[in-house]
Order: C-alpha cells, then structure tokens, then sequence
C-alpha cells in the first residue's frame, strides 16, 4: 500500500543523494565477476565498507594501537577515548539515554546469547514463558532453547499469516503471569516484514514483560530510536551496517543491565578479584571481559557517522524506491513468487522462479557477476511456514542502482527461460 503522499514524500527524502559518489566511497564495487560489473545484492547477510571505515581500522593500528582502559601512558588512553567515544557515537546513533547503556559485544548472536544467559539465568524459574515469533532468525531461537538445558522454560511462538505479517495481536492472549520476555525481530531477514515494535511493546509492557528486539536488518536502514520505541533491550551488527566485521552492539535499559549478572568472566568487568570471591565492575564495563574490540568499535562508529552524513531516512527511502521498483519488474517474470509480501516492508525481496531450485538461481546469477543469496538463510522455521526448503533473496544497500536491477531481472530472465527451455 503506497499512497501518492508516500511516494513524494520518499522522493523529496530521497533528494539529493548523490549514489554515483556514493558508490565511489566503496573500492570493492568498482571490481569485475567474470568480467562482468559485480552487483552486490547480498547486503542483508553483510554490508561492504566505505574508505572511511577502512582507514580507521588502518589508521588506528599504524597510530594508536595499545590496550584500552588498563594503561596509564599515551596511547593506551588515546585508545580508550577513541573506544569511548565510539560508545557515544553508537548511544546517539540509536536515541540511547546514557553511553552505559551500550555493550560492544561480537554481533548480534552475541548480544542475544548474553541477554538469554544472563536473564534466564537470574529472571527465570522452572515453567516460565519467553516469547519469540515464527520469522525469527536462528540467533533468537537457538539461544533460548540452549537455556532450556539450564532451566524448563516455555518458548512460545507468535505466528505470521501467508503474506509474512506478524500476527500481533495473538500476542495479548499469549501473554500469561509466567512470561518473562519478548523478543523478536525488528525486520525479518528472510520476508523483509517490518514489524510494529511499538506495538509489541506496549503489549507486553501493559503486562510488565520486557522486550528484546532483534535490530540486525533495520539499524541499517531505518531510524532507530530505542527511547521512542521503548524496548528494554535492542541489539544489532556492525558488518550489516557498513562497519567491520566482529562488532556489535547490546544496548539494554540501564536498570535491566545493572539488574542482569555478568555473562563472561575476565578482562574490565571486575572490581576486585580474590579467591573468596570477586566484585564486579559498573556498567558498560561489566559486561565486556576481555580485551574489547577497540578497533572495531571505532570503526563502527566511523561507519556509523558515514551513515548519520547521508541521512538514514534518505537512505531508507532510497532503497525503498529500489525494492518498489525490483518487485515491480520481477512480477513480469514467469513463474515469480514473492515470499513475504507483508504491506510493511524493508530492504529485501525473496522469491522463487517456478520450480528452479535457489541454487540453481543463485549459482546462474552469480555468472553474469550478480551475487543474491540463497537458502534458508538462518531462518528454517520460515521455510517450513511455506513448505519449502530456501528461497532466492536479493538485499539492497545505499550504493545499488536501478541499472543494478534491470540487469538482475534480465538475468533472472534468462534464468527462467533456460528452464523453460528445459521443460518442453
Ligand atoms: N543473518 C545473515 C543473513 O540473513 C547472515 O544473511
């Protein structure tokens, strides 16, 4: 449901985004597939870098590279601010009320498995309830299941109809005096559904149940803001929003962080150690043993500023326009299935052609340099929804283009008649 409004409104948004210089601030897309332009419609499983975050990483090492917060001499503590400040960057990225509230943590699954641990851990009793959705990724699934070994909990599981729209309102009746939390996914990786947060929200809150949201497919495309949205704990990846690899972010309200014991041991997060026992360090610190990724926490931080100096909701619309004008063109292809057609969506179209396998979709793709992915992507409940085994998923980023799209639908073209061919 696009409206004429929306459609201006996404234009005058979309105004003066420069994608021909903004494709040049990212040195991998000038390079040839077998000698075709690579088109990279992969973004939904990582992101490539700007120049910018590139020179940070190599910045940072030739100049102040030292370990952070335990050093008393000068490149330990230009390490640490830089550390530091990168917390505050990320705490404004996101809307966060204080940089405390932010953890750095290895990505999204690390995020979800320290929230699960350590909430299971000291929330939870036997017969308790969390709840997760149907479109959930593997990583807030399988973190909730391993806690099961530790306690019997209860994992619940609100469904989505055909069209890929998360049923929220079984959520009310869901809800019993044993659920201790909801968590579930901001944007699906797999159906592109963007779902109402602020409406789980205050569904859960209504009944004093806490809420996690899986930020990993909208931090990079749409305005995130946790105050406004209210979730207790919101978590996504730096190599999904432009930055490195190996980094990513936990931002819990600071009342539930100082309430959840710590989840790894070692490193900053103690205060004081002795065999008859340890205390541990305040907030953020007491939940980053170990050396912190310094260098990636700068580096997403540079990626994050390269995305503030674009405008996110430029971007959004941006690609927006892209996924409009993608699933426009493919309908005209024979045999076109959409999986996920959810009123409400983002960055993302998943399909299949006919009965043409997805690898053998991707793999043809991939020959005339256009890479999608395929498969389950991490998300096998999906596809038993639907009875199938993966799809084809093509990912959109700020730097793609329509000509990118013409030629992946003139690829997909090709594709479909080869087995059409094929079948007569
Ligand atoms: N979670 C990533 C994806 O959806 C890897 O592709």
């Amino acid at each position: 449901m696009h409206s004429k409004n929306e459609q201006t409104a996404r234009k005058t948004k979309m105004q003066m985004l420069d994608i021909e210089s903004i494709r040049k601030d990212f040195p991998i897309l000038g390079q040839e597939v077998y000698g075709k332009p690579l088109i990279y419609f992969d973004n939904a499983a990582t992101t490539q870098k700007p120049q910018i975050v590139l020179d940070t990483i190599v910045g940072n090492y030739s100049t102040q590279n030292a370990n952070i917060h335990r050093g008393v001499h000068f490149l330990s503590q230009t390490a640490t601010m830089a550390h530091e400040e990168a917390r505050a960057t990320v705490q404004k990225f996101i809307g966060a009320e204080k940089s405390c509230e932010i953890i750095f943590t290895r990505g999204t699954t690390e995020a979800i498995n320290l929230v699960a641990d350590s909430f299971v851990r000291s929330q939870c009793v036997d017969g308790d309830e969390i709840i997760v959705s149907e479109m959930e990724h593997h990583s807030n699934i399988v973190p909730w299941q391993l806690q099961q070994q530790r306690k019997d909990i209860k994992i619940k599981v609100i469904p989505f109809d055909e069209r890929g729209h998360l049923q929220v309102e079984k959520l009310e009746e869901m809800i019993t005096s044993r659920t201790k939390l909801v968590s579930v996914t901001h944007v699906s990786n797999t159906l592109g559904t963007v779902n109402p947060v602020e409406e789980i929200v205050r569904i859960a809150h209504a009944h004093n149940v806490p809420v996690l949201v899986d930020g990993a497919q909208s931090t990079p495309h749409i305005k995130v803001d946790v105050k406004k949205l209210d979730v207790d704990f919101f978590v996504f990846s730096g190599h999904k929003v432009y930055g490195p690899t190996g980094i990513g972010v936990l931002y819990g309200k600071e009342a539930w962080l100082d309430k959840l014991p710590p989840y790894q041991g070692g490193g900053e997060m103690i205060k004081n150690v002795s065999f008859a026992g340890t205390t541990f360090n305040e907030l953020p610190f007491k939940f980053e043993a170990g050396t912190p990724d310094y260098i990636g926490s700068t580096a997403l931080a540079a990626a994050l500023n390269y995305v503030s100096a674009i405008g996110i909701e430029k971007i959004h619309a941006y690609e927006e326009s892209l996924r409009l004008y993608a699933e426009e063109k493919m309908k005209e292809i024979e045999g076109m299935r959409f999986i996920g057609e959810n009123d409400q969506k983002s960055g993302l179209v998943s399909f299949l052609v006919g009965n043409i396998h997805p690898y053998d979709v991707g793999t043809l793709l991939d020959k005339l340099g256009i890479a999608v992915r395929t498969g389950h992507h991490c998300a096998e409940p999906v596809m038993h929804h639907f009875g199938i085994e993966g799809t084809v998923r093509a990912s959109f980023a700020v730097y793609n283009t329509k000509e990118e799209i013409d030629a992946f639908v003139a690829g997909l073209a090709r594709v479909a008649s080869m087995f059409n061919r094929k079948k007569h």
